[in-house]
Formats: structure tokens, sequence, C-alpha cells
């Protein structure tokens, strides 16, 4: 018998507890021992729920009982989290976690304690909700350099740009649905401003390079700058609006970036709606390979922390080193790579002077946009600095 203790009763918490208690029997079998839930703390009362036969306000009730084998942290945040994982590690438990933002900011150091304890700490629900996505990247891509990863790896903000594209949605109605949904984080902020899509691209940036990256580094812009006009503009050229998070290694310097960004039906990830996420992960001898599936949400998520569960009962609750160095990871400079950029403008003859292939496109309410040829960013800069009016810009994959 393997016992587990849940930290949080919130959407993944219920979530973990509803998966072991509906998938049982199957959860038994894969893991080759009977799982059961022995606490879930949580500061909250839940009268009528049948957690209360396992619910405790006191953190002191898990690490100090001998018997709970895996810790299971789906608090969130970087502070209670971190305190009680850590404990939990040092006190030999074996940690699963749902928290991206405690492994964007703790990795290494949670990794160094649980091989010194010889215990795991595991982390597949981080990104991309319920897809398979950390197991296959140290598992199965083991025989390619990963040139380049390329993710929509936030639901909430993919569920919002669906609607604004599809029905002409205001952003903040729609992001309210996200969260009614289960989608959206405590703070909505680290959804739309692209903070949760950083630590995602950091994260599977770490274990495709071995080195830990600091999210820190990563230049990074939301989608609060995206409007109707943006998305109307999109459309109109074939194109939808996505939040990506990518990371690419060139001549030997890695370089990574979120952004909101225009691409055509060409690329796999155009047709990732909603909530859906999917991260393409190019291997120099493998190619291209997609992983799909739901991003975010109670029953996804939670199906993914419980693999993690039955991932450190297979391995006997005894570690399975991750490969990557925890000094933090210098990366390139993202101004230097070359792109094709979408540029709204208010309508003007300086613009289409600077910008001939505005012409073909039809104004919208007024303004003008283009695609431009591949720039850098000086380039960039140095072709616009001469023009007022410039309303939004965005790279084009
Ligand atoms: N807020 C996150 C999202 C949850 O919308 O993708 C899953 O990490």
């Amino acid at each position: 018998m393997i016992n587990v203790a849940v930290l949080g009763y919130g959407t993944i918490g219920s979530g973990v507890y509803e998966v072991i208690g509906r998938n049982k029997d199957i959860i038994s079998r894969s893991a080759g021992d009977d799982i059961r839930i022995k606490y879930v703390l949580d500061l909250r009362d839940f009268p009528g729920d049948p957690v209360e036969s396992v619910l405790t306000h006191d953190f002191n009730d898990i690490v100090n009982d001998p018997e709970v084998d895996v810790v299971c942290e789906v608090m969130g945040g970087t502070g209670a989290a971190y305190t009680f994982a850590k404990a939990s590690l040092e006190a030999g438990k074996n940690v699963v976690t749902s928290n991206k933002a405690l492994v964007a900011a703790y990795g290494p150091e949670l990794l160094q304690i649980a091989r010194d304890k010889d215990v795991n700490f595991m982390f597949e629900a981080s990104v991309g909700g319920g897809i398979p996505v950390i197991r296959p990247l140290l598992n199965c891509i083991t025989a390619d350099e990963v040139e380049e990863i390329t993710g929509i790896l936030n639901g909430t903000t993919n569920f919002i740009l669906t609607k604004m594209y599809n029905e002409g949605s205001a952003f903040e109605p729609t992001l309210k649905e996200a969260q009614s949904l289960g989608y959206a984080e405590a703070d909505p902020t680290a959804d739309v401003e692209g903070h949760d899509a950083c630590r995602k691209i950091a994260i599977l940036t770490s274990l495709a390079q071995k080195q830990f990256v600091d999210f820190e580094q990563i230049k990074c812009e939301g989608i609060t700058k995206i409007t109707d006009t943006d998305t109307a503009f999109a459309k109109a050229m074939g194109k939808k609006i996505k939040l990506v998070g990518t990371s690419k290694k060139r001549a030997g310097n890695v370089y990574a970036e979120v952004a909101p960004v225009l691409m055509g039906s060409d690329n796999p990830l155009y047709a990732v709606d909603d909530v859906m996420n999917a991260i393409l992960v190019k291997g120099n001898m493998l190619g291209d390979v997609m992983f799909y599936g739901a991003g975010a949400g109670k029953l996804p998520t939670a199906s993914a922390v419980v693999s993690d569960i039955i991932d450190c009962v297979r391995a006997g609750l005894k570690n399975v080193p991750i490969d990557m160095k925890a000094e933090s990871m210098t990366l390139g400079d993202v101004a230097e790579l070359k792109s094709r950029y979408y540029i709204r403008s208010e309508k003007s003859e300086a613009f289409a002077a600077a910008f001939p292939e505005a012409v073909s496109i039809p104004e919208i309410a007024g303004e003008s946009a283009a695609i431009t040829e591949e720039l850098t960013a000086a380039e960039l800069s140095e072709k616009t600095k001469a023009l007022s009016g410039i309303k939004n810009i965005l790279k084009v994959l």
C-alpha cells in the first residue's frame, strides 16, 4: 500500500482525489501496488465532502508520518508550497507537483535534495496540463539534440484568443469565463502577461538542453496589447494570433522568448484552439514531433499528477536521476534572430512608403497593416523609427 498526502484541495487537489477514487483499479494495476490518499491538507473545512475523513490542517501530521510515501503538492505559488515540498523531500518522501512556479524557481535545489535523499521530485503536470511532455523529453527523445521547442503553453490565453477570433468576444468577460472553468491562475495576470508560459518554456528548455534556464532571463510579452483590430487583420491575412513560448539552439547559443505571434495554417499550432495546448519539438535526427492535449483544467492536470505518483511507485520510490546542470544558462539575445513582423499602424503615406506590402492589405477601422520580410530587431527599428502612428508589432512564424 502506497500512502499519498495531497497538499491543497483546490481545483487540482480535488481532481487528484477524484482521479485516484474513480480510477482506483487501473491505477493500482499501473503502479503495481494499491494507492490511497491518507491525508489532504487544506486550511479550509469541507463540511459534507468525503474528503473530511482524510482532511488535516497541519502539515506536521504529514511530514512526521513515516507511512506517507508520496507528497503531492498542488497548492501553487512559491511560499508554503516551497517550504512543504522541501521539508517533504528532506524527510525522505517523494514529491510530485503541478506547480510550474515552484519548478521554475527552485527546480535545481529540489532535484538535488531528491538525489541526496534517494527519492524523486517529479513535475509532469507543471507544463501542458494533462499532456505528457516532460516524460517524453526525458525518456524518449534521448538520441537527439533538441534544436527547437515551440509551444502554446497557456490554456487561458489560448481560450481567450480563440474566442476573440471566432466570436469577436471581448477580453474581460472571456477571461472571467476561463477563471470560472478553473483554467486561470489565482492571479490571472500570470496568464495574460505571459509569466505562466514563460516558466513553462524555461522548464522545457532546461530539460531539453540539460541545464537550468532561469525564467527571469527570458524575454516575455503577454496578450494584453492584442486588440480586436489585430484579430481582424490576422483573419483577413488567413492567420491567427497565438501566444507561444519558443526556444531555439543556433550556433551553440540558446534563445528563448514568450510572445504573441501571427501564424498561418501551414503551422501545426494554428489548429490548436480553446484551452488546448501543444508543444512542437524539433530533434536534429527526429525532425518535428508534436504533443497535444488539454493544457489546463481539473481532471487532465490531475491525471498527469497521478501519473507521476505511479512513476514514483514504479521506480520503487527510489531516485531516477534527471540530467540537468544546476548552473543557470546564459541565453542568447533574441534581438539577434531574424523574423518577419506584422505591423499595424494608422493609415499614412509614410507607412505605405516604408511598407509597400501594406497596399495590398485592405484597411480595417481606418488602419493599415503589413507583414515585413525577415528582419533583425535593429533593422525593424531602423525602418520604423521615423514613423508615427504605429499601433502594434508582432512576430510572424
Ligand atoms: N493557468 C494555466 C493555464 C493553468 O491557463 O494554462 C495550467 O498550467
